[in-house]
């Protein structure tokens, strides 16, 4: 079977079958095929408009393509054959449908701005999904932090146990993370959200389109200025699978520490069954493979930002055919990200958390030196020599199998006067916590405010 090709007046052959296969982007752009008719809507309503196309024939075009998205959608028209890209099946099939009128839907344009129309509207419709699967991320995080808003866990740093703060105060950091995603999300759509189609194959046209009209039909905010930077620009993808990179690399990081608080060594939290794997030979094991898939199709996202980066950096202006590269890459990320997103929010919400372990790692490790340290400065120690006693002190419990809260007042009057019997109500990790409300720490106040700044930014 052999579909004639866009170009067949200019070639006495046909293309190699092979050459056809490695040329032919169909098996992926076809996903694209509602933006591609919806595109070739807007610029047949248009040509009628401006009365480059009659309007007969613009109304044929737009029922002709109508009727093509209903039978694509009704599993009556399959995307096959041997075309070249979504493009050509479409026009091909429309012409089948509606003759010559068919022919007419490609005046004033060229493939090169509308695979720039069709990514575009592509795109935007992914970060819309995008965005309310980050939403709802976002949310689920902000209500597990307002349960554990005084589970006490130890905080680290160098992985070294630190300094107290609440369960709830960790997992905001990441709502603060994936709320600056959406952010950076919302912002490359404003960008994406502009119409390429008129640039025509690279100099515009010497017919009398209107441009707005079709970006205003398309919901689209603006048209791109210049025809070579219209079909050559693919910079709004490049954007968003550096979005997309970024925000794996908090899922990725949020995956980690998920994946060592329910080791055994930690215990911090228990993941569903549901979320979890177990191993075909130990019977003991519980995996989370979720968490670790996670971070492993990080790598994914980095490389097709990597890719089309590359794809980009040596192209002359204006379309090239590595341009069609753009798509495979960015369509994996928008997969990649969309995937993870929609299990990561219920794994969190059915996991079970261990208080106990979180505050009897908080228990150990004297993370509370710090506040002893802070009670000398407060009674006119300076601070560097109320650290340097603490640290005297840290050594000695280490030395004599103590702790902090297990040491006598007359211990620690041996390092200092300064100690009075209330050092013991300010080590108490309750009140190390409870303290710390400056703006941003872990104290109650603190995370409170915290969590009404994330609920309401989700409201916007
Ligand atoms: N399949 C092509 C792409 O994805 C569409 C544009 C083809 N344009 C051309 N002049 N061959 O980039």
């Amino acid at each position: 079977m052999s579909t004639e090709k866009l170009w067949a007046g200019r070639f006495k052959k046909r293309l190699d079958d092979k050459a056809n296969d490695f040329n032919t982007s169909l098996p992926f752009d076809m996903r694209m095929y509602r933006q591609d008719i919806e595109g070739s809507i807007a610029h047949a309503k248009m040509l009628a408009l401006q009365g480059i196309i009659t309007v007969e024939d613009g109304e044929a075009i737009v029922k002709g393509l109508t009727g093509i998205l209903e039978d694509i959608e009704r599993g009556r028209l399959s995307i096959e054959g041997e075309y070249e890209d979504i493009h050509s099946f479409v026009e091909g099939k429309l012409t089948e449908r509606i003759g010559d009128a068919g022919k007419r839907l490609h005046t004033a344009r060229s493939r090169n701005d509308q695979v720039a129309l069709d990514i575009r509207l592509y795109l935007r419709n992914e970060c819309d999904k995008i965005e309310g699967l980050l939403k709802d991320l976002i949310l689920t995080v902000a209500e597990l932090a307002e349960k554990h808003a005084d589970t006490v866990m130890c905080g680290y740093t160098h992985l070294q146990r630190a300094q107290p703060i609440t369960f709830g105060q960790h997992l905001l950091a990441y709502a603060f993370m994936f709320l600056r995603d959406l952010d950076r999300l919302r912002d490359c759509r404003k960008r994406m959200n502009i119409s390429p189609l008129g640039s025509c194959a690279l100099a515009g046209t010497g017919f009398p389109i209107d441009r707005l009209k079709v970006a205003e039909l398309l919901g689209m905010d603006g048209i791109c200025e210049n025809s070579l930077d219209g079909v050559s620009d693919r910079d709004f993808a490049a954007e968003l699978a550096f979005v997309l990179s970024l925000t794996m690399t908090h899922l990725s990081r949020f995956s980690e520490e998920i994946i060592l608080w329910c080791s055994w060594e930690f215990k911090f939290i228990e993941l569903d069954d549901s979320f979890s794997t177990g191993s075909s030979i130990m019977p003991q094991k519980k995996n989370a493979d979720i968490a670790e898939l996670v971070r492993g199709k990080t790598g994914r996202a980095y490389g097709n930002l990597i890719a089309l980066l590359t794809v980009l950096k040596g192209l002359p202006l204006a379309y090239n055919k590595d341009m069609q590269e753009d798509k495979e890459a960015i369509f994996d990320s928008v997969d990649t990200v969309k995937n993870a997103l929609a299990v990561f929010a219920p794994m969190l919400k059915t996991m079970k958390v261990n208080k106990e372990n979180m505050r009897k790692a908080a228990a150990e490790g004297f993370i509370n030196a710090t506040d002893g340290a802070d009670y000398l400065t407060a009674k006119g120690i300076p601070f560097r020599t109320a650290y340097k006693i603490m640290g005297e002190i840290v050594a000695y419990c280490i030395e004599n199998g103590k702790t902090l809260e297990t040491l006598s007042l007359a211990e620690y009057r041996k390092f200092s006067d300064a100690f009075e019997a209330d050092v013991y109500q300010a080590i108490d990790l309750d009140q190390c916590v409870a303290k710390r409300n400056s703006r941003g720490g872990t104290g109650r106040e603190s995370v409170n405010r915290q969590i009404e700044i994330v609920k309401k930014a989700l409201q916007q």
